[in-house]
């Protein structure tokens, strides 16, 4: 869950490794460290506690000289955040950089212990050093000592193990965390994710599950889980290099809910015109996987599983197909009945979330039809091991809480429905252009949004001082106040909870006081009459409302109520447009309360392991 980065050069490489961490620092960020080793074999490690801006610092002071080297940004789960748990780790002469776990490390610590070796950290990955250095007493080589240890391990790894008697190499396993080479002239490097790689390269091999390589300045050789030679394409990528820059704005966060209209665009083109659906656009053989669905089951976590929640509104009231949504860590584990014609849909960022890969490879054994996933990242574990794979194309979404993913993958299941609907006939011709148009108006509607920023700001004021806060919705909003309440806890450690404003009088009504904050949102729909009897259950018990809504549907402010008038726009797609306004809500409220908005404490960006 962290990232890795490591470099076989000439020239130094503390520099690029660190430059690399922080570009991944996004995804992990209680430790870092890096080790590297010089021409006379000599190994250098510095690891810190905290981010990566104090490893940073500690290397500015000592500057690390070697053209060999690995770093890692660690995401604890096995012994806590110090600078002794810190990656690398180090056995004899080999030092390892691990994401993900370990999950016989109990066992096998015992055995290394047995066999005499000293454990220094409370780390599974410190199992892996003293492996290596075990194996390579016999081991013909370094590659040969990682394939034999990987056979001895159970759990989910990306590694990359490095040998100060040796610099000229660098071996690196993946199996169930994802691993890229990047390909210099003359240089070599490895990482977690490209990102961390585009200051010094735009080619990349991505490893596939089971492979272990070999990586030297002039040569990558690749051999898969049987030990067999493998060859790997060269992926040139269309990344930006600034990519991972905030450019004029304070945070990721703040300049990734400014691009949604952007990013929106960029995932609608190709896939509407304007009229129709392109439906070829979906996918290689979509058309005919489409047409038979009969039931969609959909399985994510966290931001991705609150946009399936809203889109099974969509599924079933617009195509007429049938559609459960599950958080991906209670479907994995669960006994369940699939339905004839059903399609797993998986729903990701990152596209190697554990629990949901997990879902995704049950799938396959579970007779569903086909497997598909709406995902942010190509190359991406989700993106290779579905059948169809619709990509989302909001770019690198760096900030922890989840925004431009969201509303991108709404309106990539918005054109998804619509196929299907088309496909099983219950989508007429102007049904599709009515929703076509509804799509095209989202970007635009979404700039009116963010107009909304300063209002907003102010607006987030009188949450500051609050300890809970409740927000409330119906029918597509209800997972739109869900979305709300998970941005605003995320990032501001307010408790916030979201219900079903029709749930409100089985129990948290008993919750409403003047310290309650309760935020609404109630555009002008079937469902208003309702929400507005709920809010009016609120004001009776002196409850503190912000009703988010537009001019139709009629709301007055009154003492207790502040009304955010927004702008009127298209039913349809109306879920997407109210996002906007919560997620700078909780963003503004972060901002007042000095929290890390990009980093909030105790998470990752993405969560490889279960
Ligand atoms: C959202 O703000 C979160 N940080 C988190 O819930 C996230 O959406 C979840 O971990 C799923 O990630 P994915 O979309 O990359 O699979
Ligand atoms: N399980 C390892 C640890 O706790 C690696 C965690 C990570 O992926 O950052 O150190």
């Amino acid at each position: 869950m962290c990232g890795i980065v490591g470099a076989v050069a000439q020239r130094d490489v503390a520099e690029i490794l660190i430059n690399g961490l922080h570009r991944l620092e996004y995804r992990g960020y209680d430790s870092a460290g890096l080790a590297v080793v010089n021409t006379a074999c000599e190994l250098q490690r510095v690891r810190c506690l905290g981010k990566v801006k104090a490893l940073d610092e500690a290397v500015e002071k000592n500057p690390l000289i070697g053209g060999t080297g690995i770093a890692h940004t660690r995401w604890a789960t096995h012994g806590e955040p110090s600078e002794a748990n810190a990656h690398p780790h180090v056995s004899g002469d080999f030092a390892v950089v691990h994401n993900g776990i370990i999950e016989n490390h109990e066992e096998l610590r015992e055995m290394l212990k047995a066999r005499g070796y000293v454990f220094s950290s409370q780390t599974d990955t410190e199992v892996i050093a003293h492996l290596v250095e075990w194996e390579m007493h016999s081991a013909p080589s370094l590659l040969a000592a990682v394939q034999s240890v990987v056979r001895q391990l159970t759990g989910a790894y990306g590694m990359v193990v490095m040998n100060r008697a040796d610099p000229t190499r660098l071996v690196a396993a993946r199996s169930g965390s994802p691993l890229v080479i990047g390909l210099g002239i003359g240089e070599n490097f490895l990482a977690s994710d490209q990102l961390a790689l585009l200051s010094v390269t735009r080619r990349f091999i991505f490893l596939e599950e089971g492979d272990i390589a070999e990586v030297t300045r002039r040569t990558v050789d690749i051999y898969d889980v049987n030990g067999n030679k493998a060859n790997r394409e060269t992926h040139e990528s269309n990344l930006e290099n600034d990519a991972a820059e905030k450019g004029k704005f304070r945070h990721f966060m703040q300049k990734e809910i400014f691009e949604q209209p952007t990013a929106l665009i960029n995932t609608m083109e190709g896939r509407i015109n304007h009229s129709n659906v392109i439906v070829e656009s979906i996918g290689n053989g979509a058309k005919e996987i489409l047409e038979k669905v009969e039931h969609v089951q959909i399985v994510a976590c966290g931001t991705s599983y609150n946009s399936g929640m809203v889109a099974r509104y969509w599924f079933e009231s617009l195509a007429g197909v049938s559609c459960d949504v599950e958080i991906a860590s209670e479907f994995r584990y669960r006994k369940f009945v699939t339905r004839p014609n059903s399609l797993l849909l998986t729903l990701s960022q990152s596209g190697e979330t554990a629990d949901t890969l997990a879902a995704l490879r049950l799938a396959k054994e579970k007779g569903y039809m086909a497997a598909m996933t709406i995902c942010n990242v190509a190359g991406s574990s989700l993106v290779r091991e579905s059948d169809l794979a619709f990509m989302t194309r909001a770019g690198v979404e760096i900030g922890v809480a989840s925004t431009k993913a969201f509303t991108t993958q709404l309106a990539a299941m918005l054109i998804l429905v619509t196929a299907i609907g088309k496909l099983n006939g219950n989508i007429s011709a102007e049904k599709e252009q009515e929703i076509i148009k509804a799509l095209q108006s989202v970007p635009a509607e979404i700039e009116k949004a963010l107009v909304f920023d300063k209002t907003i700001e102010k607006l987030a004021e009188d949450f500051a001082e609050k300890n809970h806060s409740l927000f409330l919705g119906r029918g597509e909003y209800y997972p739109i106040a869900m979305e709300a309440a998970l941005k605003l806890k995320e990032i501001s450690y307010i408790h916030a909870e979201a219900y079903a404003a029709g749930e409100l009088k089985h129990g948290p009504l008993a919750l409403i006081d003047a310290d309650m904050p309760v935020i609404v949102v109630a555009p002008t729909n079937d469902l208003l009459e309702k929400v507005k009897s709920n809010i009016e259950e609120v004001r009776a018990r002196g409850g503190q409302l912000y009703v988010f809504a537009d001019k139709e549907a009629g709301f007055t402010e009154t003492a207790g109520m502040k009304i955010i008038t927004m702008p009127t726009v298209n039913e349809i797609t109306a879920p997407i447009f109210y996002t906007i306004p919560m997620q700078l809500l909780s963003y503004h409220v972060a901002l007042i309360k000095g929290t890390d908005v990009d980093q909030p404490r105790n998470l990752a960006k993405a969560v490889t392991v279960e």
